[in-house]
């Protein structure tokens, strides 16, 4: 029989992937990566329960934009493989802060070229393309600002002067993917967010994309109605991170008293049993001992 430690790191690795690749994350003995053991980054995508947690937020705020979701519409696997976004967009996340350097510098030009397919026309008319920079900025800057709001809500919450490095660190990797400019600062990030807001909407693109989040198989069979009821719980707390404009958008609101005092409950406690269960993430380890240089020290002792 599996401990349940065991179990928590199966079921949860099953669906966003083992993130411990030597080529990616050990490497030269001295490489910090594209950011460095030092920085805020590393401390705060160490904690991979926020970095999770923030991925239902990111992901909606990103298909906000029009052009976003015309070409997740257009272009992405999402429904054959519900999970291959959130496994990559993690990965990315993880290699980008982690990685040595040539393999983070060659994920990025990998994801580069995808997107260099990914173009198209919204339905009304207006063409896109994935490496815009300005659609760039905007999907980049999603994953880091639901990262800090995660995970000041489960960890603890940072400094300005924490999270202003952190936005900083993070714009090194928005700029490699291909944006001209991005926040790197939270004044910026909240100027920037507002003259954001009216390019976002909801159209039937989008509708469809939260039809799917709101039916995916991600967990156990159950009945219709529970398994509906399931949906909108994860809906709602996954949107939890959000602002409150972001949830009137797409009618996720107003939850009902029992759902509203189950969230964060509920976000705590899966927090809490992430960290129990996976420590201190291999992805960290194995980073850490590669720009220590303990790498060598451990194959030479
Ligand atoms: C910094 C911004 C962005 C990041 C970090 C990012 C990240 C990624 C990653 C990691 C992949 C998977 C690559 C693989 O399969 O190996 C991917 C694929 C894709 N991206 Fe992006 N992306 C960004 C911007 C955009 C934008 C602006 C659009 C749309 C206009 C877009 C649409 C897509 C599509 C359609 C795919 C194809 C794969 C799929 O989802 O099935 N991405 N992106």
């Amino acid at each position: 029989m599996k401990l349940p430690r065991q179990r928590i790191i199966e079921d949860f690795e099953k669906m966003v992937g083992r993130h411990d690749d030597p080529a990616i994350y050990g490497g030269p003995d001295g490489d910090p990566g594209l950011i460095g053991p030092d920085s805020v980054s590393w401390r705060v995508h160490a904690d991979l329960a926020a970095v999770t947690q923030a991925g239902t937020a990111a992901i909606v705020l990103e298909v906000l934009h029009p052009s976003v979701i015309a070409g997740v519409q257009d272009m992405s696997t999402y429904r054959e493989d519900p999970f291959k976004r959130a496994r990559a967009t993690l990965g990315y996340v993880l290699a980008t802060t982690f990685g040595n350097t040539a393999a983070a510098t060659r994920i990025i030009e990998h994801v580069k070229h995808i997107h260099s397919f990914v173009n198209g026309t919204r339905p009304d008319g207006v063409p896109y393309r994935a490496l815009d920079p300005d659609l760039i900025a905007w999907v980049h800057t999603a994953i880091p600002w639901m990262i800090l709001r995660t995970y000041e809500r489960t960890n603890r919450p940072l400094s300005t002067a924490e999270k202003d490095a952190y936005l900083a660190e993070q714009a090194v990797i928005g700029k490699m993917g291909g944006a001209d400019w991005v926040p790197t600062n939270t004044a910026e990030l909240d100027e920037y967010v507002a003259t954001m807001r009216p390019k976002l909407a909801v159209n039937s693109q989008t509708r469809e994309f939260i039809d799917f989040l709101l039916s995916a198989p991600f967990g156990p069979s159950l009945p219709p109605a529970a398994d509906a009821a399931l949906h909108r719980f994860a809906l709602y707390a996954g949107m939890s991170a959000a602002p409150k404009w972001a949830r009137e958008l797409i009618g996720f609101d107003r939850p009902s008293p029992l759902i509203r005092a189950m969230i964060r409950p509920y976000l705590y406690f899966d927090a809490r049993m992430l960290r129990w269960a996976f420590g201190t993430p291999r992805y960290v380890e194995m980073a850490r001992a590669r720009a220590s240089g303990a790498q060598q020290l451990k194959a030479a002792g």
